[in-house]
């Protein structure tokens, strides 16, 4: 019989392409939502992709108890990814208390009620934004955490200390914590991607929607930073590929094959790209030309961030395997996807 798996969040923009990835690796998926942040157009895109009509669609919010202990009692669950959570590092400035109410109280539920109901596998979505500004690149697993520099990162490594604790004290229980770098891109079918809402903060977005003219000016935001062209240094990882590593560790995890009982792996390329490397290499796989200026840093940047992915590549048998060049033409291809062109 398949292996049921839980995927909170399973509607946005990481959890809508590992839904497909586990559909395609034989796996049952359960998919549970609030769309406070994700509307049903990536979950109809999973289901055309797949050719599955019946994609369990459950819509609840993970800060209610009662509502995440009916879902497990009502779905066998054997594993649970755990992605539900609000995810803008300036609005959780802001507005902190409103992301660590959300974040962590849905994470322990997830994990209360997820014992209760007998399910030991739990994969937490961490983000390299746990390395803070590293003193030396790339990172390691073993890379010292630095103090995070926002609300939103500081839930980062809390839920991953609250999955490390979990594991610790309760037998049998298995966590894993994939710390992403910077997913970028969509699925080849361009029937799934990234759904912004109101100006985009991360790069790619901004870049795609000002190639199709819904925004003026992309900003570069520094060009004197030490690096060899001035612009920020970052580890772009294909969502395809990330969504990928999320089935090896769900099967290593339901496997038995884990090590530890907790693990963390760093979900990169290993590849430094520059701001400007991506700008350029997007106007030339498509063919355009990107209206953009240079402008003041942005405040809280790091300099220069990217993986080394040894220990993904080695236990889990993962690696990324998509050109940046590839994967602007499917952020581009999604774009035009959406404005209907
Ligand atoms: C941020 C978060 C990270 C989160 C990730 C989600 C921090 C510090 N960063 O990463 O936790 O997981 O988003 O994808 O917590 N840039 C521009 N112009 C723009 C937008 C961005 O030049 O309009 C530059 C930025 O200065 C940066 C690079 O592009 O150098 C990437 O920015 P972004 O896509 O926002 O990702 P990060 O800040 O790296």
């Amino acid at each position: 019989m398949s292996k049921r798996v839980l995927v909170s969040g399973g509607a946005g923009f990481i959890g809508s392409h590992v839904t497909v990835e586990l559909i395609e690796a034989g796996y049952d998926v359960v998919v549970a939502d609030d769309f406070s942040n994700s509307d049903r157009t990536c979950y109809d895109g999973v289901r055309k992709i797949t050719g599955r009509e019946d994609i369990p669609l459950v819509e609840m919010d993970f800060c209610d108890l009662e509502a995440t202990r009916k879902l497990f009692s009502d779905y066998a669950i054997d594993a649970v990814i755990h992605f539900a959570a609000f995810k803008a590092v300036g609005e959780s400035v802001a507005e902190p208390v409103k992301y660590y109410s959300n974040n962590l109280t849905s994470f322990l539920n997830v994990i209360q009620a997820g014992r209760a109901a007998g399910c030991k596998n739990i994969l937490f979505s961490s983000s390299a934004t746990v390395y803070g500004e590293p003193d030396t690149v790339p990172v390691t697993e073993k890379t010292p955490r630095k103090p995070a520099t926002s609300p939103y990162g500081n839930t980062k490594q809390m839920c991953e200390d609250i999955l490390r604790d979990s594991v610790l004290a309760y037998k049998g229980l298995r966590g894993i914590a994939l710390r992403y770098f910077n997913p970028i891109g969509a699925h080849p079918s361009a029937l799934i991607g990234e759904l912004p809402r109101g100006v985009p903060n991360n790069l790619v977005p901004f870049i795609t929607q000002t190639a199709i003219g819904k925004r003026e000016c992309l900003s570069i935001f520094g060009d004197d930073y030490p690096t060899p062209d001035g612009t920020c240094l970052r580890d772009y990882i294909d969502i395809v590929d990330l969504a990928k590593a999320h089935v090896y560790a769900v099967r290593r995890m339901l496997d038995g094959r884990m090590e530890e009982d907790y693990e963390i792996f760093n979900v990169g390329t290993g590849r430094p790209v520059s701001v400007l490397e991506l700008v350029n290499a997007f106007e030339k796989v498509n063919n355009l030309k990107l209206n953009y200026k240079f402008a003041p840093r942005r405040p809280g940047d790091v300099t220069a961030i990217w993986a080394d992915p040894t220990l993904a590549n080695e236990k889990l048998g993962w690696k990324a395997e998509r050109t940046v060049e590839q994967t602007l033409a499917s952020a581009w291809a999604w774009e035009k996807h959406l404005a209907g062109k």
